[in-house]
């Protein structure tokens, strides 16, 4: 027998990841709640910059995409030359692995933390340690036990994505001033901009300058509501960079998404809608889960998790049936647990219909 060509064995001890674009046999797509993506939309703005970018089409991009840097950095009042962008966030939180871990090298990163930090750990042949959560919160202690002369990097979501609880401003900093500065600290506040008004919580974006081995990624794919185009951001050390930057695929976002950025951030109006219905939408979608009995893990994002114990996947069936596509969470060794995005008002009001419909 011919011998085929091997990969390297920590690769295939990746589950490949599972997104929430399956339909399984049976389901009709009608109202996809199950990957945290904008209901409304991506703004008109954005979907008039997309049709007047396909005249350039056979142009090569910025490479450094200087002009989405320039506006990101002025809507954050930031340095634009501590910025990179990426194919998503995906993209940069890989590339901070590949470029400062290795074989043999340890990645930190919470229990139910966000799929994929354990891929881009075996992807770069190194160890996951894996911090216990307390009634589905980390603390910086947790984390800091986990800190070995091995550790090179640790993956905080924050808020958690599926478990959406967050570290305190206070906690953060005490978990940022003692971990050993060699230490990678990366601070993926995906779904920060939900967050914003909420006193306790900051992004990390105020821990960069003081703490050169902090770096805060953050994504267009949810409030900014550009998952499909694919871009995310960090902003870190110019030291960090200049290392990042040399692994980096030099066109990695197209010149369409470069401009469909700069279109999202300057349409705040838009932005500011979606987070205004989440603030709202939320928390009645919740209170309306808790008269029908069930519990659910605080979650601060756009999304709920809720535990449906028992009738878990009769629940993820009966929905899927009526049209409702929400996230089974057995992946995130959460099986009783059902991830469902805050959609549109009319698309919460008809879930809610057919749960009750359910539990009657
Ligand atoms: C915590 C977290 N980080 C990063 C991402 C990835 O975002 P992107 O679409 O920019 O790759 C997600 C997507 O769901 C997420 O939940």
């Amino acid at each position: 027998m011919t011998s085929v060509p091997v990969p390297n064995s920590s690769i295939l001890n990746i589950s490949p990841y599972i997104g929430g674009d399956i339909t399984p046999p049976g389901f009709v797509r009608r109202i996809a709640l199950a990957s945290n993506e904008n209901p409304f939309g991506s703004s008109p703005k954005v979907k008039e910059v997309i049709k007047n970018s396909v005249d350039r089409a056979h142009l090569y991009p910025s490479g450094n995409a200087t002009d989405l840097k320039r506006v990101i950095a002025a809507h954050h009042n930031i340095d634009q030359d501590w910025l990179m962008v990426g194919n998503g966030s995906e993209d940069t939180l890989h590339l901070l692995a590949r470029t400062y871990v290795g074989k043999g090298d340890e990645i930190i990163f919470g229990q139910h933390a966000f799929g994929l930090y354990q891929i881009a750990t075996y992807a770069v042949g190194a160890t996951a340690r894996i911090v216990t959560r307390e009634n589905f919160n980390l603390s910086p202690q947790a984390i800091l036990k986990c800190v070995t002369d091995k550790t090179k990097l640790i993956y905080l979501d924050h808020p958690g994505n599926p478990v959406g609880t967050y570290l305190s401003k206070a906690d953060l900093l005490t978990l940022v001033k003692n971990v050993a500065s060699h230490v990678l600290i990366v601070i993926d506040a995906a779904y920060a901009e939900y967050l914003e008004d909420r006193l306790d919580y900051t992004s990390g974006i105020d821990l960069v300058l003081d703490y050169p081995n902090v770096v805060m990624a953050r994504t267009f794919s949810k409030a900014y509501a550009l998952a499909g185009l694919r871009l995310g951001w960090i902003y870190a050390h110019p030291t960090i960079l200049d290392a990042v930057n040399r692994i980096r695929p030099p066109f990695n976002t197209s010149s369409m998404v470069q401009k469909a950025g700069i279109a999202a951030i300057e349409d705040q109006a838009w932005v500011e809608k979606t987070k205004k219905h989440n603030a709202t939408c939320r928390p009645w979608f919740e209170s309306e889960m808790t008269k029908l009995g069930l519990e659910m893990i605080p979650c601060y994002a756009n999304f709920s998790m809720v535990n449906f114990k028992d009738k878990c996947a009769d629940v993820y069936q009966y929905l899927g049936k009526g049209g409702i596509i929400v996230r089974p969470m057995g992946s995130y060794d959460l099986p009783s647990y059902l991830r469902i995005t805050i959609g549109q008002t009319h698309e919460m009001e008809e879930l809610m219909e057919l749960l009750k419909k359910y539990y009657r």
